[in-house]
């Protein structure tokens, strides 16, 4: 049964017994505690918390997940995949251990002529948690499993959370007997080879607290209701259905091992070695597309480098498999066609997605040359060193400049016999990322324990959001904390966090920043908001502090923001929606959002385009953008159906978790896209845009930054008045200034040509002289002395040689000169044939010069250079030359 077989099954036998089916969410986690989604359960974790109400009791989905803890054991075994896809299906408070068992039941025996997967009852296998008395007696009695099918198992298996504070609760698995081929018999407990999990019912119950790994963590309390999680792998049943022996040989993932064979000529089977490259770049190169498809960009941090860190391993085992040419592009291709049925906006977004994929592998190319030379000193002084290991620092520097995964700088130092400081390496990457925290100040909320904003939530419920339409409101204060703990008054000078029942500001989400202002409490407190946050859904905490008085929980507050700042920050969202809209008209769907900044006057839109955007193309989409402004259009923004708005074509940004519910934000004929912000009502408010340019933020993403309003104007002002005193000075009309000064620049370039012609030929003219001065050692014509300082080497080189060809009659020659540049003593020395016969080598004598000007140097035996620290030392050096070849001579 093919992949997305499996997938229409499942979908299909949940809805028709009354699950709501949700499409996959995104991979970039709607979740500041999570990277990327690694579990099927992550889109309604804020419903089994009760922070939301769910919209449907039961619900079911296939969600994309990637994990990559277990990143190097890909390939190896038979089933670890950085890419999975999670089927799953879940109550809220309706079923529970029951229900969840007979739908697993059920749906895996059925016969595949009745919907179901038709798998042998006798294969299958359970697990439940230690002391789960109830759900043993509902797999025997209710399904009739027999008992010695049954195992317990303690807390690492069989009890299951996200590995961080939430929702948790025992599960029981579902294990499938793969036969005697694939290990000793006695069922999961002894063998997960053989018994392979292929499900987890989860009865979610539970709230965690923090606490180390899988076990090791405090029950914090009861979910608000039982519910159910469940989650099937899809990739596992369909290696059992399609009846291979491991997960890359299912038909999405064997299709792009055939193609990377086709690529380097390495067949699968050939070697265990081949084997498992062949298998890394089918799974790494699926996920990373996968990835980028979801608006991930590679990078050194967070999600970035998770991507990176997979592309740059499949493509290294490309070449381990002995490609030597780009490869990307055509397993790209393969993904995008079998992953495509199942995910049909890969095949929209195929440019993007290529864009960014070759990108990467250019860079990578690109770096693997420069770091392989670092790595290779690097290497070379550890040994020199007779050390066996690579400081981290090198690592470090290898991450840090040529984006390095540290598994690589790993293997390609195994493979010249050294290991690496990876504590050395992870201190340093810690160091860098506190660092990076510490810059970005404590300005968001840390966002560690969430608890005490879903407990305002829990009681007061969201904030009302009135911003859209007011920028004051009346309201009360239903939160408080102090110092970030909960509090239940605050006196003046308090750094305060203040929750309202509702209110006018801005909490900042979608690129656009908090609105600032003030809370005015009946009481005559007043607290000065300088920031807004979100850091559960639907709360919005102000942070500030209290300036005047005491702040109690329960008071009445008037909330007022800065109206000032606010416009202007409308009108930069509302330009980011104009710039997206002409820079896709320029450069087609390619450019989509990739993020954005909207500030008071300023913001920055980051946008996926191959290759810099010429400057002409820039102007143009300016134009056109200041064109729609005058044309006075009307911005609206209306709630709708996702279907609905998709329908109408609003653009969505790529990456964003929507509610069935979107709003969606229209200027007049020119734009239609998906935003939460606040806008201005028509265009002619904005006066005026500027693009200030565009630069490079990464593989395939660019950046522009823009002005707009006042600000704009300010900018173009100033600049006029640059210009103004450009043509003072140039004394010509400002549409000659690029005229004049390139005629200036050239004039320029050759006087310091012509100079520099003078400066050679003076040197030269002392050739003659210095070849005329020359001593006579016991028979040999000695050139010896020093130039003026600041000579450089080259002019130096050329002298001594010149000197040389003119000492005549065939006498043996040695010219030695020295001078000072850069307060550095140089030295070049010249023998010519004559005297080489007779012992005397410019090399050795250099040797000699440059010790005693305190360094080194060397050379051939006709000509050599060197120099040293010490400039004092020139007239020994000197004496030390000539004595050299009285010596000898
Ligand atoms: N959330 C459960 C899991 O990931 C089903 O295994």
């Amino acid at each position: 049964m093919e992949s997305a077989e499996i997938r229409r099954r499942w979908l299909r036998f949940f809805e028709e017994r009354g699950h709501h089916v949700v499409p996959s969410a995104s991979l970039i986690a709607d979740d500041p505690t999570l990277l990327l989604v690694p579990a099927g359960m992550v889109p309604f974790k804020p419903y089994f918390l009760g922070e939301v109400k769910a919209p449907w009791q039961r619900a079911t989905s296939v969600q994309k997940c990637v994990r990559t803890p277990d990143i190097e054991e890909v390939g190896k075994t038979t089933r670890h995949g950085t890419f999975f896809q999670m089927c799953g299906n879940f109550s809220f408070g309706d079923y529970f251990k029951e229900g969840a068992i007979t739908f697993a039941w059920e749906l895996l025996t059925s016969s595949v002529a009745d919907g179901g997967y038709g798998l042998d009852p006798e294969r299958l296998w359970i697990t439940v948690y230690l002391d789960d008395d109830e759900a043993e007696r509902i797999w025997r009695e209710v399904v009739g499993v027999p008992a010695e099918r049954i195992q317990r198992l303690g807390k690492s298996e069989n009890y299951w959370s996200m590995g961080v504070p939430g929702p948790c609760g025992p599960c029981s698995e579902i294990n499938y007997d793969r036969g005697p081929e694939f290990g000793p018999e006695g069922g999961p407990a002894v063998n997960d080879e053989r018994y392979v999990e292929i499900w987890n019912l989860v009865f979610m119950q539970y709230e965690r607290g923090a606490g180390d790994g899988k076990e090791d963590f405090p029950i914090l309390g009861d979910l608000p209701s039982q519910n159910i999680d469940t989650g099937l792998g899809l990739e596992r049943l369909a290696m059992i259905l399609q009846g291979v022996r491991n997960m890359y040989e299912t038909d999405t993932l064997r299709v792009v091992i055939d193609k990377a064979t086709e690529l380097t000529g390495v067949a699968y089977g050939a070697a265990p070695a081949s084997d498992v490259s062949l298998r890394v770049v089918a799974d790494h190169l699926r996920t990373s597309v996968m990835l980028i498809g979801d608006g991930v960009t590679p990078g050194n941090e967070g999600r970035g480098y998770v991507l990176r860190r997979i592309m740059r391993r499949a493509i290294r085992n490309m070449r381990l498999l002995g490609a030597t040419e780009p490869v990307v592009a055509d397993l790209v291709d393969t993904v995008i066609k079998t992953m495509g049925r199942q995910y049909p906006e890969l095949l929209t977004d195929r440019k993007r997605v290529e864009t960014v994929a070759l990108a990467e592998e250019a860079a990578f190319l690109k770096a693997l040359k420069g770091g392989t030379n670092i790595l290779d000193t690097a290497v070379t002084e550890t040994k020199a060193a007779g050390g066996k290991v690579l400081p981290g620092d090198k690592a470090f520097l290898l991450h840090d400049t040529w984006g390095f995964p540290i598994d690589l700088t790993l293997e390609m130092a195994a493979e010249q016999g050294l290991s690496v400081d990876e504590d050395g390496f992870r201190r340093l990457m810690k160091e860098q990322r506190e660092r990076a925290k510490a810059d970005a100040k404590a300005k968001k909320t840390g966002h560690a324990d969430l608890s005490a904003y879903r407990e305002i939530a829990d009681n007061s419920g969201a904030t009302d959001f009135t911003g859209y339409t007011l920028t004051e409101n009346e309201s009360t204060v239903v939160g408080l904390l102090v110092d970030g703990v909960p509090s239940p008054a605050a006196a003046e000078g308090d750094e305060v966090e203040v929750i309202l029942d509702r209110s006018p500001f801005y909490a900042e989400g979608g690129g656009q920043l908090a609105d600032t202002g003030r809370l005015r409490l009946e009481s005559g407190a007043v607290i000065e908001v300088r920031d807004v946050q979100k850091p559960v859904p639907g709360v919005h905490v102000h942070k500030g502090v209290v300036q005047v008085g005491e702040v109690v929980i329960g008071s009445p507050a008037h909330a007022a923001i800065d109206v000032g700042r606010r416009r202007a920050i409308a009108r930069a969202h509302s330009a980011t929606h104009l710039t997206h809209q002409a820079l896709r008209d320029a450069l087609g769907p390619t450019a989509a959002q990739a993020g954005s900044e909207n500030s008071p006057g300023r913001f920055r839109f980051d946008f996926g385009s191959p290759n810099a955007v010429p400057g002409t193309v820039l102007t143009d989409v300016e134009q056109r953008i200041n064109d729609v402004l005058s044309r006075e259009l009307d911005v609206q923004a209306e709630v709708m159906s996702i279907d609905d708005a998709k329908k109408q074509g609003a653009i969505a940004e790529f990456g964003e978790k929507y509610g069935e519910r979107v709003r969606v934000v229209t200027i007049g004929d020119f734009s239609k896209e998906l935003c939460g912000g606040t806008h201005v009502h028509n265009t002619a408010q904005l006066g005026l845009v500027k693009l200030l340019g565009e630069s490079s933020i990464g593989s395939g993403v660019r950046r522009v930054e823009a002005l707009v309003g006042a600000d704009a104007y300010n900018f173009l002002a100033k600049e006029h008045t640059v210009v103004a005193q450009l043509t003072d000075l140039v004394k010509g009309r400002p549409e000659e200034l690029p005229e004049k000064i390139s005629g200036m620049l050239a004039k320029l370039r050759d006087a310091e040509k012509e100079i520099e012609r003078y400066r050679a030929e003076k040197v030269l003219q002392a050739a003659a002289g210095l070849a005329e001065g020359a001593k006579d050692v016991r028979g040999v014509a000695l050139a010896v002395g020093r130039v003026p300082d600041g000579t450089s080497a080259d002019d130096l080189r050329k002298l001594v040689l010149d000197v040389r060809g003119r000492i005549q009659g065939g006498r043996p020659a040695v010219v030695a000169l020295f001078t000072v540049a850069n307060g550095r003593p140089l030295t070049v020395i010249a023998t010519n044939d004559a005297a080489r016969d007779r012992g005397l080598k410019a090399g050795d004598l250099v040797r000699t010069a440059a010790k005693t000007l305190g360094g080194g140097g060397g050379g051939k035996p006709d000509v050599a250079q060197g120099g040293g620290q010490n400039a004092e030392a020139v007239d020994e050096a000197i004496a030390a030359v000539e004595r050299l070849v009285a010596e000898a001579a």
